[in-house]
This record gives structure tokens, sequence and C-alpha cells, in this order.
């Protein structure tokens, strides 16, 4: 249908509302839908299509970062395998958990792999190639998928009773950062240097564990 020249951005939502509510909103809304999505109107018909291709999109206003070690998907500007560019029930709309968000990729048991069409699919239903899951490993934890990483029998969720009952509880995000990091592993950025991409490993279990630790 014709939605003449240049669409008043508040018409989209006559008929699109959902993109523009949720729990958190992506504040890049609130500056219209046509800032992202280009519209052609003829006399009949109307073409949407994103500005520029979905992979670049994001980096348009949000600064690449110039750390060493990118995580895959970030690198790709693929930043929609994890967050939706509207809203979502989750802080920074990611698309499930932070935690099922890394296991989505990261546990076998998870990640549905079409070997013969070349695709994977995570449990939020984003479907990607195999091709843009380059170098990626699956972490090998127990059968209620809580520990086995990064040694085994160590916990990957739940209280964090190495620091006390008031302490946040653990999550991939205790150890590792989601985009980039000066180390290798995505281990936080805030640990000490050292030269090159490696870190003191043991720096990160101080951070919870007394020395000597056990
Ligand atoms: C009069 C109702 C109406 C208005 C106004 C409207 N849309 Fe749509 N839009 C639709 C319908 C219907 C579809 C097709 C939905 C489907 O296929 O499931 C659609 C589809 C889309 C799609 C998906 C296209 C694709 O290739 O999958 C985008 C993106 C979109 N609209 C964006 C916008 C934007 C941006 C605006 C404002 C400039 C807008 N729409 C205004 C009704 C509308
Ligand atoms: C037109 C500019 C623009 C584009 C394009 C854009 N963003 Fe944003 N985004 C913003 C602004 C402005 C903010 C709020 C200030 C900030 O955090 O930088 C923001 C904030 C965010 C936040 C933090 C939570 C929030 O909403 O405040 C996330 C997550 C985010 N953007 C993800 C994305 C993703 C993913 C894409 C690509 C689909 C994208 N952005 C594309 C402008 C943009
Ligand atoms: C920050 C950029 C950005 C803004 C702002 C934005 N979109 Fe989108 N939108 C996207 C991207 C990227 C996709 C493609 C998502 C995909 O391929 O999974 C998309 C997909 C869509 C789709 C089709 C797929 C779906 O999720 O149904 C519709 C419809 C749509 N947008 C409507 C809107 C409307 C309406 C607004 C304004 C309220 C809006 N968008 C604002 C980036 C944006
Ligand atoms: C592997 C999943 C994943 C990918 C891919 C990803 N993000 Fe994120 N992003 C997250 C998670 C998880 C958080 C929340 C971190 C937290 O709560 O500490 C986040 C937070 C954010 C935030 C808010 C906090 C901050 O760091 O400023 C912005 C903005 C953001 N992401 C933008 C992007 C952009 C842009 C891309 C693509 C270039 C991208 N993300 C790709 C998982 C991802
Ligand atoms: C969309 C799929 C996807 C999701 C979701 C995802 N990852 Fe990854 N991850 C990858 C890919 C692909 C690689 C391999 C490329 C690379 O080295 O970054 C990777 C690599 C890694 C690495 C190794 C990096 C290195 O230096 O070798 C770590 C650590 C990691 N991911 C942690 C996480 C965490 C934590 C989360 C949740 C915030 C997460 N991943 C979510 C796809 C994903
Ligand atoms: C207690 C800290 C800690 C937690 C929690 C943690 N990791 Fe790790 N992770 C590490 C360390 C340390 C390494 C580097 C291991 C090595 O080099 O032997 C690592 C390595 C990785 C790698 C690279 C591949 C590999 O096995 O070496 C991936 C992928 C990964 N972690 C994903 C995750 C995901 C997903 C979660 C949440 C389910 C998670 N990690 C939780 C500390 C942690
Ligand atoms: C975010 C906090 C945190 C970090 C960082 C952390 N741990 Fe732990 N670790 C725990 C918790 C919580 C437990 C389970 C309760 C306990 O034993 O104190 C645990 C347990 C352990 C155990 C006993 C596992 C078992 O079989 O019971 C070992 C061994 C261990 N950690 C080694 C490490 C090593 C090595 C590192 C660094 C690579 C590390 N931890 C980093 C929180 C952490």
């Amino acid at each position: 249908m014709p939605l003449g020249k240049n669409p008043d951005p508040a018409k989209c939502v006559e008929c699109h509302a959902d993109k523009s509510k949720g729990k958190y909103v992506h504040t890049a809304i609130s500056i219209g839908c046509t800032t992202c999505h280009g519209v052609t109107s003829g006399t009949d018909t109307t073409v949407i299509k994103l500005v520029s291709p979905a992979n670049e999109l994001c980096f348009t206003c949000h600064d690449k970062s110039t750390d060493a070690v990118l995580h895959g998907p970030y690198a790709q500007g693929n930043c929609i395998f994890c967050h939706s560019p509207h809203a979502s029930d989750f802080p920074n709309q990611i698309l499930a958990s932070a935690q099922d968000l890394c296991m989505g990729c990261h546990v076998r048991a998870r990640l549905k792999v079409n070997r013969l069409k070349r695709t994977a699919t995570v449990p939020w239903g984003v479907k990607m190639k195999l091709n843009q899951l380059r170098g990626w490993q699956y972490i090998n934890l127990n059968k209620t998928l809580t520990a086995n990483h990064p040694v085994e029998g160590h916990p990957v969720s739940g209280p964090n009773a190495a620091l006390g009952k008031d302490a946040p509880p653990i999550t991939c995000l205790s150890c590792h950062q989601p985009h980039h990091s000066k180390w290798r592993n995505l281990l936080p950025s805030t640990l000490p240097n050292r030269p090159g991409v490696e870190t003191d490993q043991t720096a990160l279990c101080v951070t919870c564990h007394k020395y000597p630790y056990f």
C-alpha cells in the first residue's frame, strides 16, 4: 500500500505498534523507524529496506571496539543474533537472558545444527549460516548444564558461594565480556597486563577465591 513520499515515522506504529513497545526499548526507536528503514513509496506499492546492510547498520551509530580480541558475532556486525533492534523483555534488548544467550551457541544440547543445509539455529529462533560461526567451540557442561567449566566441577551458575551469600550469582558474564576484550577468551579487561593478548588466568581466579585457593 502507498505510504506517501516522506512518511511520518509516527505512521509506522499505527500498524507496527509492538515494535516500539516492550519492557526494554532500544533508545534509537525514539528517533523514528525510518532512521533504519528506508521507504520508497509508489502509487500502489511500498518497498521498505534497511538503510544499510544488516551487519553494518548497528556500527553506523555504535563504534566498533578497537580491542585486540573481538567476539566473532560482534566482529562480523551480527548484533541481531543477540539483540532485538527494537525491544525485548531483557535489559539491553537481548533476545534471551545473558546466560541463555551464551549457552545457546556454546552448549551442544542447545544449538541445533543442520549439517546438510550448513545452518545452525539457537533456542530463541535466530538461524545463522555455519560459516558465521567460524572458530566457535562447545563447552562441556554436566547434565544439568550448571557446572564443569572452566575446570571440572566448576559452577557456571547458581550462588557465588566463594564470595558469600550477598554476592551476585555466577554467570558466564562473571568471567567473560560479551563483545570484546584485551584478553583472549574475552576475559575481563580489568585483569592485569601481560604482553600480547594473554593475561594471567590466576588473576581471574583470585577475584573470587583466596590464595592459595582451595
Ligand atoms: C497501513 C499499515 C502499515 C503501515 C502504516 C506500515 N506498515 Fe510496515 N507492514 C505492514 C504489513 C501488513 C506488512 C507485512 C507483514 C507480514 O508480511 O507479515 C508490513 C511489513 C513491514 C516490514 C517487513 C518487510 C519485509 O521485507 O519483511 C517492515 C520492515 C515494515 N513493514 C516497516 C514499516 C515502516 C518503517 C513503516 C513506516 C514508514 C511501516 N512499516 C508502515 C503494514 C504497515
Ligand atoms: C540511529 C542510530 C542508532 C542505530 C542505527 C543503532 N543504535 Fe543502538 N542506540 C542508539 C542510541 C542513541 C542509544 C542510546 C545511547 C547509547 O547507549 O549509546 C543506543 C543504545 C543501544 C543499546 C543499549 C540500550 C538502549 O537502548 O539504550 C543497545 C543494546 C543497542 N543500542 C543496540 C543496537 C543494535 C543491536 C543496533 C543494530 C540493529 C543498533 N543499536 C543500532 C542509536 C542507534
Ligand atoms: C536501530 C535500527 C532500527 C529501528 C530504529 C527500527 N528497526 Fe525495524 N528492523 C531493524 C532490523 C535490523 C531489522 C531486521 C531484523 C532481522 O532481520 O531479524 C528490522 C526488522 C523489522 C521488521 C520485520 C521483521 C519483524 O521483526 O517483524 C518490521 C516490521 C520492522 N522492523 C518495523 C519497525 C518499526 C515499525 C520501527 C519503528 C517503531 C522500526 N522497525 C525501527 C532495525 C530497526
Ligand atoms: C553474543 C551476543 C551479543 C552480540 C553478538 C552483541 N551483543 Fe551487545 N550485549 C550482549 C549482552 C549479553 C549485553 C549485556 C551486558 C551486560 O548486561 O553486562 C550487551 C550489551 C550491549 C550494549 C549496552 C552495554 C554496552 O556495552 O554499552 C550495547 C550498546 C550493545 N550491546 C550493542 C551491541 C552491538 C552494536 C553489537 C554488534 C556490533 C552487539 N551488541 C553484539 C550480547 C551481545
Ligand atoms: C550467535 C552465537 C554466539 C553466541 C550467542 C555467543 N557466542 Fe561466544 N563465540 C561465538 C563464535 C562464532 C566464537 C568463535 C569466534 C571467536 O573467537 O570469537 C565464539 C567464541 C567465544 C569465546 C572464545 C573467544 C576467544 O578468544 O577464543 C568465548 C570466551 C565466548 N565465545 C563466550 C561467550 C559468552 C560469554 C557468550 C554470552 C554473552 C557468548 N559467547 C555467546 C558465537 C557465539
Ligand atoms: C569462573 C569463570 C568462568 C565462568 C563462570 C565461565 N567461563 Fe568460560 N572460560 C573461563 C576461562 C578461564 C577460560 C579459558 C580456559 C582455557 O584457556 O583453558 C574460558 C574459556 C571459554 C571458552 C573458549 C573455549 C574453551 O573451552 O576454552 C568459551 C566458549 C567459554 N569459556 C564460554 C563460557 C560460557 C558459555 C559460560 C557460561 C555458561 C562460561 N564460559 C562461564 C572462565 C569462565
Ligand atoms: C565469579 C567467581 C569465581 C571465579 C572468577 C572463579 N571461581 Fe572457582 N568457584 C567459584 C564458586 C562459587 C565455586 C563453588 C563453591 C566453592 O567451592 O567455593 C568454585 C569452585 C571451584 C573449584 C572446586 C570445584 C569442585 O569440583 O567443587 C575449583 C577447583 C575452582 N573453583 C577453581 C577455579 C579456578 C582455577 C578459577 C580461575 C580460572 C576460578 N575457580 C575462578 C567461583 C569462582
